[in-house]
């Protein structure tokens, strides 16, 4: 019998959570049950967690699979839910951002005056004739008026397409273009890396090809030089001066909030479609449940960018439905200095703290020195999210920054599921480092074979969801077809979310990365994901990336790249010595199977601006071809970097 994904990693690791988090804890372990017994009443009963001008007549409508229609007949307002209603509780004067500029400068923005501002946001639009149904494109830094422009298009109804600041004059254009957006808000520029960096030039070449937009919305944050056209307007100079009062009409549960472009892991992106009753509600269920937070005391921070989806799920929406307060941060991590996180969580007492692996194993490089000379002593909760985090990654966070204090929450979804699906409960799970652990109450997970059976505990195959949940994508805008093809013709009545997972002997989940990067070695099929957090589980590496090159004997090899930690050196011998030691550990750790052929020393590796690592750039490499597209990288020089620092670390074969 073929194995449908070899189950290679053991990690017997686990820790319960803190004693008085379990006790004071949102959830407890009931959920799970009371969700089993009926989830669609459970669903229901989340959904009361905010404020409906129209009660829904029924929860779930799936008599057309795909297209499910989430709180029938019930109607909100997205905005109301994360603003007038905190307000009109008497939490007017409670910060909702903490913001902090990368040169320094801050702000700090109460319930009170963001409804104030996204009330003259929701004027100003009205006035330039946009209404409900209409998109708006939205191309911003990390400042506050990021989440005022999607809040006052909430408010309107509008549908928001916020596209990442860090995206190119084609990426920009082809998306304004596909969602036919009437109005573009942007900024002169932002601040990185210790710089201006414009944004407005870009714009102005991406609307020139778009002929659906009618004006451009421009926020002043750097104050650097702009080309002016007939189309732009400065947000100063009408937000600003609006009136400060709109009274919030309702919506369908089911009118679009926003589209959100996703490529995956193919060519063209496709507009995700997400609504408004069954997202609002999942996830504020989910920040509420999944990150303890009490209103009242925390301080959250979650370090993503607004152009993603974890910013538009857990900055503005989530945080901001639950009355929460947040920090939200302009720059990047080493500007002026490499501690520049860790001061940030010290001088706002943050408590909650929500991150992506590729930026703790950054962490890890750079030493636990830099964390260790901050207080860190508000946190309290710590999460990931992005991709698989290896276990050790998982350990280092846990220790050097939860002080080993903090329960480490590795939560599972996508763009396309909209919140958190799979992930412990920080006052519920004993956690294993590396696994994201059991569905969240309300979700059914499944892991499957090739032909869409279960697989029994210690197991490996394709990761399903089986049913329906409120922050479902509703369509690819524009394209049922694709809809339908993507995402729910894999597996009969199943939604195929593109990666591979394998279920342990005690049914936890532990998410293999997407199947696209699956290796087959020797009639094994071998997930990139173990064989890295095998690499990374040696104290002389901080992070791993693995491909599969063609081989003539075994089908595909394993190639790797290795980054070596801060103080590991890597000089002649020395690095051949290292490499050897490594592929043995492999070899020790998952079996003689899953041994590299070869490993490269790398002082870094490609990224997409989202921090996912472009193991096809690696496979060019591995397979001696010319590299392929590297547009989307977040760093183009990384290349030239891993061709000229590898010539060191080539391997003999065996
Ligand atoms: C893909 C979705 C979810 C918001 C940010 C990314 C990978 C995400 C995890 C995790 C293992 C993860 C998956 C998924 N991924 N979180 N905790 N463990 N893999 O959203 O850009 O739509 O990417 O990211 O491969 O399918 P996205």
């Amino acid at each position: 019998m073929s194995e449908t994904l070899a189950n290679l990693l053991q990690e017997n690791r686990q820790f319960p959570p803190p004693e008085e988090l379990a006790r004071q804890a949102n959830v407890t372990a009931e959920a799970y049950d009371e969700a089993a017994g009926d989830h669609l009443a459970f669903w229901a009963k989340q959904a009361e967690r905010l404020e409906w001008t129209r009660k829904w007549d029924r929860v779930l409508d799936w008599s057309n699979p795909p297209f499910a229609k989430w709180f029938v007949g019930g109607q909100l307002n997205v905005a109301y839910n994360c603003l007038d209603r905190h307000v009109a509780a008497g939490n007017g004067d409670r910060v909702a951002i903490h913001w902090e500029g990368e040169p320094g400068d801050a702000r700090t923005i109460t319930y009170a005056e963001l409804l104030k501002a996204t009330s003259q946001a929701a004027n100003t639009l009205t006035e330039l004739g946009v209404v409900a149904g209409d998109r708006v494109a939205i191309y911003l830094p990390m400042i506050p008026e990021a989440a005022v422009a999607m809040l006052a298009c909430a408010r309107i109804g509008a549908t928001h397409s916020v596209v990442f600041g860090g995206f190119s004059v084609d990426a920009l254009s082809g998306r304004i273009q596909d969602a036919t957006a009437k109005v573009v808000i942007t900024a002169d520029g932002g601040y990185r890396r210790g710089k201006p960096s414009a944004l407005k030039p870009t714009v102005d070449e991406a609307v020139a090809r778009c002929p659906s937009v009618e004006k451009v919305l421009v926020v002043r944050r750097t104050g650097q030089e702009v080309a002016w056209g007939e189309k732009d307007l400065w947000w100063h100079e009408t937000v600003e001066k609006a009136n400060p009062e709109h009274e919030a009409r309702s919506f369908d549960a089911e009118h679009p909030l926003f589209i959100l472009y996703t490529s995956g892991t193919t060519a063209t992106p496709k507009g995700i479609l997400h609504t408004t009753g069954g997202f609002l509600t999942q996830t504020s269920y989910t920040h509420d449940a999944v990150f303890d937070l009490k209103p009242e005391s925390d301080v959250y921070w979650c370090t993503a960018d607004i152009g993603w989806v974890t910013g538009h799920s857990y900055i503005v929406y989530g945080p901001l439905s639950n009355g929460a307060t947040q920090v939200m941060y302009e720059g990047t991590p080493d500007t002026p200095h490499r501690g520049r996180l860790w001061e940030i969580v010290d001088r706002y007492r943050v408590s909650i703290l929500y991150t992506a692996p590729t930026l703790i194993r950054t962490m890890m490089k750079w030493g636990e020195q830099i964390p260790a000379e901050h207080d860190l002593s508000s946190l309290r909760v710590l999460g990931s999210v992005g991709e698989p985090i290896n276990p050790e990654a998982w350990i280092w966070y846990r220790e050097n920054i939860g002080r080993g204090r903090c329960p480490v929450v590795d939560t599972w979804w996508q763009t396309e599921t909209g919140a958190i699906m799979i992930s412990p409960l920080p006052g519920v799970t004993a956690a294993k480092p590396g696994s994201a652990m059991r569905p969240l109450p309300g979700i059914s997970a499944d892991v499957v074979d090739d032909q869409g059976r279960s697989v029994p505990n210690g197991g490996g195959g394709y990761l399903v969801l089986r049913e329906p949940w409120p922050s479902m994508l509703r369509t690819v805008w524009g394209n049922d077809q694709r809809f339908i093809e993507t995402y729910w013709s894999r597996f009969e009545g199943m939604y195929f979310a593109g990666d591979g997972a394998k279920r342990d002997d005690d049914g936890d989940l532990w998410l293999l990365g997407r199947v696209d990067d699956v290796m087959l070695v020797s009639g094994h099929n071998i997930s990139t994901t173990e064989v890295e957090s095998a690499l990374v589980s040696h104290p002389s590496v901080a992070e791993a990336a693995v491909v599969g090159a063609t081989d003539p004997t075994t089908g595909q090899a394993i190639v790797a790249f290795a980054i070596p930690r801060g103080s590991v050196r890597t000089e002649g011998t020395a690095g051949e010595e290292l490499i050897q030691e490594l592929r043995n550990h492999v070899a020790r750790t998952l079996g003689p199977i899953a041994k590299p052929r070869q490993i490269m020393l790398v002082p870094e590796l490609p990224k997409t601006r989202s921090g996912k690592i472009m193991r096809r750039l690696l496979r060019d490499v591995a397979e001696n071809r010319s590299l392929g597209d590297v547009t989307t990288l977040q760093d183009s020089t990384v290349m030239d970097l891993i061709s000229s620092g590898m010539k060191a670390g080539k391997s003999d074969e065996d």
